[in-house]
């Protein structure tokens, strides 16, 4: 047994800041998965239809609560889709409500779901004034869809011609760009005021686009923003590990079913929610820097959005397991990243 193996940590309850959990059989697997490790997540709204009102988003909060039993102590933070149709004064009355924690820009066509967002952002200046002014924050998908664009570019020409553009213009907005995949994202935002931060995913700190055709194509591995080189997600490591209050968890983990990911034109979306603490706490082992996990996990995120800290805690201990090799609900089964797989951290029961 490595000298290691055993060293526990103990941390303040971790948020989740970027969440898939779907609707139906899926959601009644995954939501428990979350709730085991975190005390909040921030749910995308990426439904088919979108959560687009507020009603829609309270009423999907409550389904997300009903696939937990009363004694499980987790909060769903809610997210609305912003289309070309959101106005100012809805942005006030999701403020107003406090159900609403942020809002959403997927451009359209950039990712799944993504049909009914927004296909000209620069047209969107009134609501971005109205979030900056009513202090609600922004969460962006930071890929452009022009099909002259590279596709492993997508983020870096997004962040120039419109994330930059965001940032200057509405220097009051909270902006985050989801799911940061390189290394000009990560230098941008680091360089950024505090109102500029990144979510970071434990895939995107673990996969390089080699993994992606390890021995053939491998459906498990492909998200969006694609993963990119290992210059890029070293860049995204020492970004997390180093504590720098920019950066924090969002797992986007995304479950699709199995046979929706090996297909001929499989979806994008990597499934980490069962075992993402572990993912994190191993990434932060390897380089040595577990002493700022919590600020990663527990302390910038709430920061950002203003939110309290969470009460509790959570212990984790460098002791092996073995990833379940998938996820089985009523129609198909649900394939984990490292399926089959050992991780060298887990949750201390
Ligand atoms: O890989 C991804 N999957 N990226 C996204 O932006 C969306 C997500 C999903 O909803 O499946
Ligand atoms: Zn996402």
């Amino acid at each position: 047994m490595p000298a290691e193996e055993g060293k526990r940590i103990t941390i303040r309850k971790p948020d989740d800041l970027h969440l898939h959990v779907r609707s139906g059989e899926i959601m009644r697997l995954v939501v428990p998965h979350t709730a085991r490790q975190f005390a909040r997540a921030v749910i995308m709204p990426n439904l088919v239809p979108p959560v687009r009102t507020l009603d829609e988003a309270v009423s999907y909060r409550k389904e997300i609560l009903q696939c937990l039993d009363s004694s499980e102590n987790f909060t769903p933070l809610m997210t609305l889709y912003l289309t070309g149709e959101t106005k100012a004064e809805d942005i006030k009355h999701a403020k107003e409500s406090g159900a609403v924690l942020g809002i959403k820009l997927y451009p359209s066509g950039a990712t799944t779901n993504s049909q009914f967002g927004v296909s000209s952002i620069k047209d969107m200046k009134e609501v971005f004034a109205a979030m900056e002014k009513y202090e609600m924050p922004l969460m962006v998908h930071g890929e452009v869809v022009d099909p002259d664009v590279d596709v492993f570019d997508r983020e870096k020409v997004f962040i120039e011609r419109y994330f930059k553009w965001i940032v200057q213009s509405f220097p009051g907005l909270r902006v985050v760009l989801e799911h940061v995949t390189s290394e000009e994202g990560v230098s941008f935002v680091k360089s950024s005021s505090s109102n500029v931060a990144a979510s970071i995913t434990p895939h995107h700190m673990i996969l390089t686009r080699n993994d992606l055709f390890s021995g053939g194509i491998r459906p498990h591995h492909y998200c969006l923003p694609v993963v990119k080189t290992e210059k890029d997600r070293k860049a995204i490591i020492n970004a997390a590990l180093s504590g720098d209050s920019h950066f924090f968890s969002g797992t986007d983990s995304a479950p699709h079913p199995a046979s929706h990911k090996e297909n001929s034109c499989g979806k994008a979306g990597i499934y980490t929610a069962w075992h993402a603490l572990p993912l994190y706490a191993e990434v932060f082992d390897s380089g040595d820097s577990l002493e700022n996990l919590e600020k990663f996990t527990s302390i910038n995120g709430a920061r950002f959005y203003r939110l309290p800290l969470n009460e509790g805690t959570i212990t984790i201990e460098k002791s092996r397991q073995t990833v379940p090799a998938y996820f089985s609900y009523a129609e198909d089964k649900i394939i984990p990243l490292r399926a089959g797989g050992e991780i060298s951290w887990q949750v201390s029961e």
